[in-house]
């Protein structure tokens, strides 16, 4: 495989020509924050928190998709990326709930963001769905990462249960036509919860432990429920 030079903050770098910025970066240690981005799913570039200042182009460019050239030179941590970076979190941070969301919250204190910034910001609060025996979804959480719909479609399950409906800010993650997840094509494999980077959503029995249930309660609960499904089945 051929390979190209370029230099990253400084270090001279080799890395396949095929390489994102963000692979090469990785693979000599240097950190470039991400959130949609993840290894099991296709990069889309939806959240630009990824993005690096490369010389000789106008705009930012998102590290997680943009291929490396013979000669490039990065600057991952110049005054213009870190504003930009700073300012993606200041936004999601003003609209949707991160309390569960670690890395986020980390890269917010990292970038010293203000979580003020945006004070007459509508934050989204739709409410917390709890349809199904295995997992909940608190939308208010989300961040549209979409890593969620990738997993379920063709990076990994081919189920296609979840998809997304509305437009800008009213833009939210959900199944076709808002059917309860027992009554969609999702077999509960559990990939959407493993990649949600936010809590958005989880396991049943974490959000009833959350809740104050005990394992008692929670086992007492769930063998309700199926004898409640079975019912309904007959
Ligand atoms: S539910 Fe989670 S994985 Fe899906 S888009 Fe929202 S934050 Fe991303
Ligand atoms: S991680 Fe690159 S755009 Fe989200």
């Amino acid at each position: 495989m051929n390979e190209v030079t370029l230099i990253i903050d400084g270090r001279p770098v080799t890395a396949a020509e095929n390489a994102t910025i963000l692979q090469a970066a990785r693979q000599v240690g240097i950190d470039i924050p991400t959130i949609c981005y993840h290894d099991a799913c296709t990069a889309n570039a939806i959240c630009r928190l990824c993005v690096v200042e490369v010389e000789k182009q106008r705009l930012l460019q998102p590290a997680c998709v943009t291929q490396v050239r013979e000669g490039m030179v990065i600057h991952t941590r110049s005054e213009r990326v870190e504003r930009s970076r700073r300012t993606i979190l200041e936004m999601l941070d003003s609209a949707v709930d991160l309390s569960d969301a670690p890395e986020i919250q980390a890269q917010l204190a990292e970038y010293g963001a203000d979580h003020n910034r945006f004070p007459a910001a509508e934050r989204r609060a739709p409410a917390l769905i709890d349809d199904n025996p295995m997992y909940v979804r608190d939308y208010a959480k989300c961040v549209l990462c979409w890593r969620c719909v990738q997993v379920c479609a063709e990076d990994a399950q081919y189920t296609f249960a979840l998809s997304f409906d509305g437009r800008g800010f009213g833009t939210q993650i959900g199944t076709y036509f808002d059917l309860p997840m027992p009554e969609t094509t999702c077999v509960f494999c559990g990939q959407c919860v493993g990649v949600c980077p936010t809590g958005a959503l989880k396991p049943r029995r974490e959000w009833l432990l959350e809740q104050g249930k005990t394992p008692d309660e929670i086992m007492e609960l769930t063998r309700a429920e199926r004898r409640k499904s079975r019912r309904a089945k007959q």
